[in-house]
């Protein structure tokens, strides 16, 4: 899943993971499990982080190898935020080659800079289980409590305005380059994503087949 902070990727991943029965990996999650557990990684992701800049490469392309390599992922994955710059894309494709298989799509999940910061302000996450919500467009059953877990939902540390801005920046830069990477290599499929969630799922659902 391609896209830019709050465009709905881990919105849309999750309900993929459900209706092929494969994981959903994001490397975002991974390192706020990793923050939540106080690990060595977590405390140096957290630095880059909170400031709205990327985790460097080396922090994470041997972690998303590694997990792709296990058995739950024999029958397919799907990738959240990562690869998100071009050198993580190569080192995938690499140890993709080695592992006799390829990317099927490149899903880029469109959604303008306009509406990114009205998204983040208004999305709460679980501290229990990862689960997203919005205030206006995706309310939890009860206001600040996870539907699924029962546990408190909360903003973002990285979601905060000028954080947001920064994140938006760093996408423009280093990821958003990752499109024609993937245009040229045939596998993007560009969808909308300013519709409601279960229009995006649709036409993502569309495009991999029932
Ligand atoms: P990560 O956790 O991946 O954050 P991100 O890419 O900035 O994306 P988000 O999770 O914020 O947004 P999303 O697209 O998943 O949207 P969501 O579905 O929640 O990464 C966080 C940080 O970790 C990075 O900044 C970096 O530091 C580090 N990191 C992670 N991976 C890395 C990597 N590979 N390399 C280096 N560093 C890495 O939706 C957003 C909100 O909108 C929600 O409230 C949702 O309910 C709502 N919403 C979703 N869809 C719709 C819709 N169609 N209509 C209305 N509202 C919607
Ligand atoms: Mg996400």
């Amino acid at each position: 899943m391609l896209g830019a902070p709050g465009a709905g990727k881990g919105t849309q991943a999750k309900m993929l993971a459900v209706k092929y029965s494969i994981p959903h990996i994001s490397t975002g999650d991974i390192f706020r499990a990793n923050i939540k557990n106080g690990t060595e990684l977590g405390k140096k992701a957290k630095a880059f982080m909170d400031q709205g800049l990327l985790v460097p490469d080396e922090l994470t392309c041997d972690l998303v190898v590694d997990r792709i390599a296990q058995e739950d992922c024999k029958n397919g994955y799907i990738l959240d935020g990562f690869p998100r710059t071009i050198p993580q894309a190569e080192a995938l494709d690499a140890a993709l080659k080695i592992m006799g298989t390829a990317i099927d799509y490149a899903i880029n999940v469109d959604v303008p800079d306009e509406n990114i910061v009205n998204r983040m302000g208004g999305r709460r996450a679980c501290v229990g289980c990862g689960a997203t919500y919005h205030i206006v467009y995706n309310t939890p059953k009860t206001a600040d409590i996870c539907d699924a877990c029962g546990e408190k939902l909360i903003l973002r540390d990285d979601d905060q305005p000028e954080t947001v801005q920064k994140r938006l920046t760093v996408y423009h830069d280093q990821t958003q380059p990752l499109i024609d990477y993937y245009e040229k290599a045939g596998v993007l499929r560009t969808v909308d994503g300013t519709v409601d969630m279960e229009d995006v799922f649709a036409a993502i659902v569309k495009i991999l087949g029932e």
